[in-house]
């Protein structure tokens, strides 16, 4: 930070002193402002994709979806990069088991963390002494702190960088928006309950107002698969969500399975045809994706083959679809 200018003499500085030396750091400031836009203007070229993931409520699985898409697309081959802006609740280190890096910074550049499959990430949390004192920041102070996050990191070629926000439509996205250059789009997470559709709602609104394309929804927490083992051919019920009985009959080596709909069926789906968005498909309610978040190897790491690791690559192939389609027909939503 440069000096104030109004700062006191002290007998030791003549005054034409300090004040040469409160130019040269004014001066070494504006220097240091233009390098970091001339990186930002450089990223429309050296990183293909810029996508953001927001989420109009908390708790509907922004951070586990940012990181999935992230590590699923890292898993393709692709080079990748994850950004997290929640600066007041940064979980993005924790769910790559990146907890407590101390990032290398040489020549005003800040180097990102490395993670599972070589996805180079970023976050607040990096940066925060004591992780447990909640950071208040100032309006101007936190919008600089985004601007600094964009354009100091040395992110290098990227096929794709995946960006995390806190819940809602608040300065972070909007900054973002105004700061990095030629967004792809959002993609919108949402569980499948009213509620959170209907503030996904809002942020397809807001991705509208800000002109960024909505590359489209996917539903989280979709179901919970429930499978077993009975008589061949068995037929049976057992008690579903709400008490409502499910009926099931077993193939002939008496394999079954059903899906709980936990919250509803289906709510994300209408809400992308709704507002005529694309879906990018449902992720599986997973108890072991709350167990990775916490242990800090995400579901897709543990267990690359399973249900949700397939989940995952099947978001991602429609989100390549969904990107390709944008850029064939220079759709742009305004
Ligand atoms: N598909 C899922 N199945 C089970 N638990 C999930 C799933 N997605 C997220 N969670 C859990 O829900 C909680 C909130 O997820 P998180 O990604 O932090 O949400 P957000 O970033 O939207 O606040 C975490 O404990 C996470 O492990
Ligand atoms: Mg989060």
């Amino acid at each position: 930070m440069a000096d104030s200018p109004v700062s006191h003499h002290s007998p030791e500085s003549p005054p034409d002193q300090e004040a040469n030396s409160n130019q040269r750091a004014q001066m070494e400031q504006a220097y240091q402002q233009m390098q970091r836009k001339m990186r930002m203007s450089k990223m429309s070229e050296t990183i293909k994709h810029k996508i953001m993931v927001l989420s109009g409520k908390g708790g509907v699985g922004k951070t586990t979806v940012a990181t999935g898409i992230a590590l699923s697309l890292a898993k393709m081959g692709k080079k990748v990069g994850l950004m997290d802006i929640d600066i007041t609740g940064p979980n993005v280190p924790k769910m790559m088991g990146l907890e407590g890096t101390e990032l290398h910074i040489e020549d005003g550049q800040i180097f990102p963390a490395i993670g599972p499959h070589g996805i180079k990430v970023i976050s607040m949390a990096f940066l925060i002494e004591d992780p447990d004192k909640p950071v208040i920041w100032r309006g101007p102070i936190k919008l600089g702190a985004i601007q600094q996050f964009i354009g100091d990191v040395a992110w290098g070629d990227l096929d794709a960088l995946v960006i995390d926000f806190p819940p809602g439509t608040g300065d972070e996205p909007l900054t973002v928006s105004q700061t990095l250059p030629n967004l792809d789009g959002v993609v919108i997470v949402t569980t499948p309950q009213e509620v959170a559709l209907l503030d996904s709602r809002k942020s397809i609104n807001f991705a509208k107002t800000i002109s960024v394309p909505v590359l489209g929804v996917v539903e989280n927490m979709s179901g919970y698969k429930l499978s077993g083992v009975a008589s061949p051919s068995a037929e049976f019920s057992i008690t579903g969500p709400n008490g409502v009985p499910i009926s099931i009959i077993a193939s002939e080596d008496g394999a079954w399975s059903t899906t709980l709909d936990l919250f509803k069926f289906g709510g994300g789906e209408e809400s992308a045809q709704d507002l005529e968005v694309p879906f990018l498909g449902r992720l599986p309610f997973d108890p072991g994706v709350v167990r990775g978040g916490d242990d800090g190897v995400h579901r897709i790491v543990a267990d690359p083959n399973g249900e949700t690791a397939r989940a995952f690559g099947d978001v991602v192939e429609n989100i390549l679809n969904s990107l390709e389609n944008r850029n064939s027909h220079n759709v742009k939503i305004t």
